[in-house]
């Protein structure tokens, strides 16, 4: 993990210090919905991957802040290489990332020449440039339905998104071994008891969830899916299975109702939340701006490998925002 910040920036307001340096710059913030909330409130956009990765390819901006994990950012700068990409914490990584090392990767390719690699985005540049298709949670299930049925598929790393896909399409993809540390360590059991507590309360779930939480779910999605349907269900509480900053949108838009992280297995623990995501903090992103590093920097050819499936995927799931999404009709 990285060092703590060892500046002493005590008494700086970094709020102010933030916007000053983001005219500067000419910077455009963005952040997952799993940053913390005093990031997401001085975020330009807030968004899913899907909607971070259209923001960094259309900006005009000079600098992208990106406040997420790292293949987000690799992912900002294949799509808009002229611009300055800075991640605060370059150690903001991914269980998933980890799980898929790109020559393990082609090698199972290789094993399957007649299948084609549809690939979840999180992963490295190295494995996007391996793949013929990605796709997010939100894009997924529209990407998925225009690849002819008789057409065999590799997916992964998430095998928990990708068995999602399989059970709800009716196909046979191989999957990939990964999962998503932060969504596998959500309890069934602790989920049935918050759930008889609150009889009526509906579960919302993220699809990087194990088969035995996602088939106690009433909606199924994306974070912005999620966030979508607590906008629009009919009661007045949710419990949520995905990582719980996500919440904070919730309780901006909903103050009157009530949002409950689904628990882990002690029942009250913080192991929902992304330990990668929380590395980047208010110092860390003032310093990023200020020093215009840690930055992400890609080799040319990499970039050019990988551009192709994340293009792929943008142009497949175009038209479709809203339509989309992996939520159950
Ligand atoms: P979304 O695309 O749904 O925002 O998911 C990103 C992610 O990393 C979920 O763990
Ligand atoms: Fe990766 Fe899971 Fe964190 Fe998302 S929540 S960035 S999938 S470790």
């Amino acid at each position: 993990m990285t060092a703590p910040v060892r500046e002493n920036l005590t008494g700086l307001d970094l709020r102010a210090e933030i916007d000053r340096l983001r005219k500067e710059r000419n910077a455009v913030i963005l952040a997952h919905y799993y940053q913390k909330p005093e990031i997401q409130d001085l975020a330009d956009f807030v968004g899913d991957s899907l909607e971070l990765s259209r923001k960094a390819a259309d900006t005009d901006a000079d600098v992208i802040a990106f406040c997420g994990v790292k293949f987000m950012a690799e992912t900002a700068k294949i799509l808009s290489p002229e611009k300055i990409v800075i991640l605060p914490d370059m150690d903001a990584g991914c269980s998933l990332e980890d799980s898929c090392p790109p020559e393990q990767f082609a090698r199972f390719r290789a094993k399957h020449p007649d299948h084609i690699a549809l690939t979840y985005i999180n992963c490295s540049a190295a494995v996007k440039a391996l793949s013929d298709i990605i796709v997010t949670s939100s894009s997924a299930e529209t990407i998925i339905s225009q690849i002819p049925e008789d057409q065999p598929i590799i997916f992964g790393p998430d095998r928990h998104l990708g068995g999602y896909l399989n059970r709800k399409f009716g196909r046979e993809m191989l999957l990939w071994p990964g999962v998503c540390i932060v969504h596998e360590a959500f309890s069934e059991t602790e989920l049935l008891k918050l759930k008889a507590q609150h009889p009526g309360a509906p579960i919302a779930a993220h699809p990087e969830c194990p088969p035995h939480i996602v088939d106690h779910a009433d909606y199924v999605g994306s974070t912005s899916g999620i966030l979508q349907f607590a906008k629009t269900f009919p009661g007045d509480t949710l419990i949520v299975a995905t990582e719980p900053h996500i919440i904070h949108q919730m309780e901006l838009a909903l103050p009157e109702k009530t949002f409950i992280g689904a628990p882990g297995a002690d029942g009250n623990c913080n192991c929902n939340i992304c330990p990668y995501m929380a590395l980047n903090t208010m110092e860390k992103l003032y310093i990023a701006l200020r020093d215009l590093q840690p930055r992400i920097e890609m080799d040319e050819e990499l970039r050019l490998a990988a551009r192709k499936s994340l293009d792929r995927m943008l142009d497949m799931a175009s038209g479709t925002v809203g339509k989309g999404d992996l939520g159950r009709a």
